[in-house]
């Protein structure tokens, strides 16, 4: 479904030129609910807007569903975009001037064709993610758990081939994490979606099926979910201390040399 390999990404900062992603080499399975952790600055939200043709790159090679990124004009990206990719952000980008329902057909609207079948799709959504009963409030009426499952249900709304959610309950409480990631759970076993999330909580992540952790611009570890989520749980928080004195070993290296 989604293929990265080998890919290099370099900011330009003045005369200096940092490299971000050194390498990156991962795959996502259709129907796969896929997590990326790391550290902060480790490149997460680069490889993620790499992949969802906001920056370019210089180096390796994405595929989406049959397509190569690379090389595509502009026009042919905006479509993937648009068509192929649904976004979820940590703050929601709902339209304050829209209600809930209307921000949902947001992408059909912008698309140009709200029928019959984008109607049914939207009050599909918000049956399934419960936000039915506020379909008809604007965003500044609801909590902030129903914004980010409304903002999900507008990611799912023209059936893209590939969520991505750059820290999606990054600004939520457990209670309202815990639904957010019940409608990611939700959308993956009711409509087959195939999820990318970039989050730095642990116990979001470990309801997924896999977890890529992240670690000076190359893929540190994978790690599959192959029990329970509490046993995954605890198997992430023990890998994520690892690497953590990891790295402060590194670093206090790096300053006695
Ligand atoms: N537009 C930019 N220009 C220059 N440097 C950038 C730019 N965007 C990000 N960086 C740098 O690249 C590195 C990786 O940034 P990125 O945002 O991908 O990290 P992240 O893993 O998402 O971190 P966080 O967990 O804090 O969100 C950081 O050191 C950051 O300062
Ligand atoms: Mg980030």
């Amino acid at each position: 479904m989604l293929y990265v390999k080998n890919l290099h990404k370099s900011y330009q900062v003045g005369a200096t030129s940092y490299e971000v992603l050194k390498g990156v080499s991962l795959s996502v399975a259709q129907g796969e609910f896929v997590a990326v952790m790391g550290p902060s600055g480790s490149g997460k939200s680069t490889l993620l807007n790499c992949i969802s043709c906001y920056i370019p790159f210089e180096e390796g090679k994405i595929t989406l569903g049959q397509k190569e990124l690379k090389g595509l004009s502009e026009d042919a990206l905006a479509h993937i975009r648009n068509e192929k990719l649904g976004f979820v952000f940590q703050d929601f980008m709902l339209l304050d001037g829209l209600t809930v329902r209307q921000n949902i057909l947001l992408p059909a609207i912008i698309r140009g064709n709200v029928g019959r079948k984008e109607e049914t799709m939207a009050d599909r959504l918000c049956n399934l993610f419960g936000i039915a009963q506020i379909a008809g409030k604007y965003p500044a009426e609801i909590s902030g758990g129903e914004r980010q499952r409304t903002a999900v249900a507008r990611a799912l709304i023209n059936s893209p081939l590939l969520i991505l959610a750059d820290e999606p309950t990054g600004n939520l409480d457990s209670k309202s994490s815990r639904a957010v990631i019940d409608s990611f759970l939700e959308a993956k076993a009711s409509l087959k979606a195939t999820i990318f999330m970039v989050t730095h909580d642990s116990f979001s992540a470990s309801f997924c099926d896999r977890v890529i952790l992240l670690k000076d611009g190359v893929v540190y570890k994978n790690m599959e979910r192959n029990s329970s989520q509490h046993a995954f749980h605890d198997a992430l928080l023990e890998e994520l201390k690892q690497m953590n004195t990891l790295e402060e070993e590194e670093e206090n290296n790096e300053n006695l040399n």
